[in-house]
């Protein structure tokens, strides 16, 4: 480095806080730092605000019906579609030319797909899925990895009034089936395969073994050819091409089903504290309008831009910001099939170089994974295009942030850092990029209209700099309304902790550990429950132990996170053999392969320890934090509350000889 790097990046490092540039504030969507005490004074009304960026059939009479608390009700009375808002209405105003979605496979390959166009496709899957028997409200699953026929047939789904269930590509055949169960799912949209790394992947295969675990009767299940001669597969009776189906139904009409505010418009599932995956329903009209708003506000969007977000459309982030908050504004949205280091480590600054792209929103993991590859990658590609940069998923350390806000944003972007869960549908707690000086490391204080504290465990709010717990006070439109089927757990889940029924206080509780500061900026710990955050995905303890205790020769299994320098937490496996059984290779091996045919590669574990016990409290509670912190090499202090305290010793040693 040349004396002036060194001194700019002592300067970099000591800086706590950062303004928007002047140039960016001038430009950008919301620049009034009214916008909160507005927001604050109107509340709920302050939502129309939301509600005003989408095309309704009917208005709504309502903003907020909260006769029945917590199962809310946004827009009520109002009836729109989601397709004919992120299509038809876009190509009615003019746009009917502009590029929607442009998508690069890993390979190389290119496709854009102009609005008109898009609504085309669209149309013709909806009628072929219509010919197939869908019905409005029936689930149809989507099991696809990032080709563009995703949000296609998310759209297509939309457009009938059928809730679609996507399921990430990266899930294994175990996964599938369980969510088509619960959703009791009778239609399968997926393809034959995708490359990761250079390698045409069998995906195909994955998903009829995921079907002869499906407990009813699939009726139809419709194939998209993404590999061509790569693989060769067969289908079955109920099995279509998807390339002859839509060709049968080019240039069909379909008109967009008008779907109550209230209507479902997706299922998402997320883990939880136990092995069953949580079904999480969002609608119509509040997650539609909380998806553009946020896409609005914070990502700063505009139809003229060329945006990308890195995430898979197989999670929230996907599916909020690739697909429905972006197609709602009617902007440009990239898409990208594989990974970033293939086949150079500059794979996403050449794609960023080569489109032009505008605003960037990706996760802290791939930062981390940016800055161990190094500078000079980035260094090679004009980046001037960006103009704001974005992370979501985990909390992201001083370090990285600076490091993308450098080396990324050339010092000239101001960084959003999103807080949000799956079930609150859209970005809850982060800095609005033209107003907000921004801290490294915190992620802002709360959206306009987002109610969200740091409480302790009492529910009292917590004095700045101690650690407490996020909560939020008031409803907001995105916010999930219900767990499929199960409007039970959903109370258990979110509305137990804090509420006050009796008194009709209803607080959700998105299990976050948090900080406050002076100024009202919350910084995120992580969870509090048993959900590992493993490079940006949410896994559950309980799902992976179930697995692993599946395994003929494992009697007991706890299944920990310890730190890891890119993916941030990394999943541990202590496990306690059978008797007659040896904990050794061939153990592990079974271990990591029920965890793959359970869950997928995602929740590989980075160690699987053998131990003759696990470290019990006297009451006999596994003591999960004395093994986190055996994992991450911390201090592991007193074990006298222990039970069985001489076998901390051991598990350590074992560690530190994996
Ligand atoms: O712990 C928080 C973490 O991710 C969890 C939500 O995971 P999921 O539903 O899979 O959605 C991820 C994408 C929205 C949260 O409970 N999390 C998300 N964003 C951040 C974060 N932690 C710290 N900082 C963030 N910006």
């Amino acid at each position: 480095m040349t004396q002036e790097e060194v001194s700019l990046e002592a300067r970099l490092e000591e800086q706590e806080s950062f303004d928007p540039p002047e140039s960016f504030v001038e430009q950008a969507n919301v620049s009034d730092p009214e916008i909160y005490a507005e927001f604050e004074d109107e509340w709920p009304e302050c939502w129309e605000r939301a509600a005003d960026l989408l095309s309704w059939d009917s208005e709504y009479d309502t903003v907020l019906d909260d006769d029945d608390e917590p199962f809310y009700e946004w827009f009520t009375g109002g009836e729109l579609n989601a397709s004919a808002n992120c299509l038809d209405r876009h190509v009615e105003e003019g746009a009917k030319n502009r590029a929607a979605i442009k998508w690069e496979g890993e390979l190389g390959e290119t496709r854009t797909y102009t609005y008109g166009e898009l609504l085309n496709e669209v149309e013709a899957f909806a009628a072929t899925l219509r010919d197939r028997g869908v019905e409005e409200d029936d689930v149809v699953t989507l099991y696809m990895p990032m080709i563009p026929e995703l949000p296609i047939a998310m759209l297509a789904c939309a457009r009938l009034g059928a809730p679609h269930s996507v399921v990430f590509a990266g899930f294994s055949a175990d996964a599938l089936a369980t969510r088509m169960n619960a959703a009791e799912s009778e239609y399968l949209v997926t393809c034959d395969g995708y490359y990761r790394r250079g390698d045409a992947l069998d995906h195909i295969s994955k998903a009829n073994e995921g079907l002869e675990g499906v407990e009813h009767e699939v009726s139809d299940v419709v194939v998209v050819d993404r590999l061509g001669d790569a693989l060769t597969h067969s289908l079955a009776d109920n099995q279509h091409d998807y390339d002859e189906l839509v060709a049968e139904h080019a240039g069909a009409s379909v008109e967009p089903v008008s779907r109550d505010a209230e209507d479902m418009l997706f299922l998402m599932y997320t883990s939880g504290t136990t092995g069953e995956p949580k079904g999480v329903k969002h609608t119509t009209g509040g997650y539609l309008s909380y998806a553009a708003w946020t896409s609005h506000s914070v990502l700063d969007i505009k139809p003229e831009d060329t945006y990308w977000c890195s995430a898979d459309i197989g999670w929230i982030t996907g599916h909020s910001y690739i697909v429905y908050g972006p197609l709602a504004l009617g902007t440009t949205t990239m898409m990208y099939e594989g990974t970033p280091d293939y086949p150079t480590k500059d794979r996403l600054w050449e794609i960023i170089e080569k489109n032009r792209v505008d605003v960037f929103y990706t996760a802290p993991t791939a930062i981390r994974a940016f800055m161990k590859w190094g500078k000079q990658y980035p260094a090679e590609h004009d980046l001037s295009s960006l103009r704001l940069l974005g992370t979501v998923g985990e909390p992201i350390n001083p370090r990285a942030w600076k490091w993308y806000y450098k080396h990324i944003g050339n010092e000239e972007c101001p960084i959003v850092d999103t807080w949000w869960q799956t079930e609150t549908g859209g970005m809850m707690i982060t800095t609005l990029p033209a107003i907000n000086t921004m801290k490294p490391g915190s992620a802002g204080p709360p959206l306009p209209g987002i109610d969200a504290q740091v409480v302790d465990a009492a529910g009292e709010e917590v004095e700045a700099g101690k650690a407490g717990y996020v909560t939020v006070d008031k409803p907001w439109p995105g916010m999930l309304r219900t767990l499929y089927n199960n409007d039970d757990r959903f109370l258990e889940e979110y509305w137990q902790e804090y509420s006050d029924p009796d008194a009709d206080e209803w607080v959700y509780f998105p299990e976050d550990g948090a900080k406050i500061d002076d100024d009202g900026y919350i910084t995120i710990l992580g969870r509090v429950d048993d959900v590992l955050n493993v490079s940006g995905h949410r896994l559950g303890t309980m799902e992976i132990e179930s697995a692993v205790v599946g395994v003929e020769g494992i009697a007991e299994a706890a299944v920990v996170g310890g730190d890891h320098e890119v993916k941030g937490e990394a999943v541990y496996v202590y496990a306690i053999p059978e008797d007659g059984y040896e904990g050794g290779d061939d153990l592990e091996a079974k271990a990591e392969d029920a965890i793959n045919d359970s869950i997928g590669p995602i929740a590989r574990p980075e160690s699987v320890i053998f131990t003759p016990e696990l470290p019990k409290t006297r009451s006999g509670k596994i003591m999960r934090r004395l093994l986190e912190d055996i994992a991450s090499g911390n201090d592991l202090g007193s074990t006298s509350t222990l039970r069985n305290p001489e076998i901390v010793e051991e598990i350590a040693g074992q560690v530190e000889a994996d």
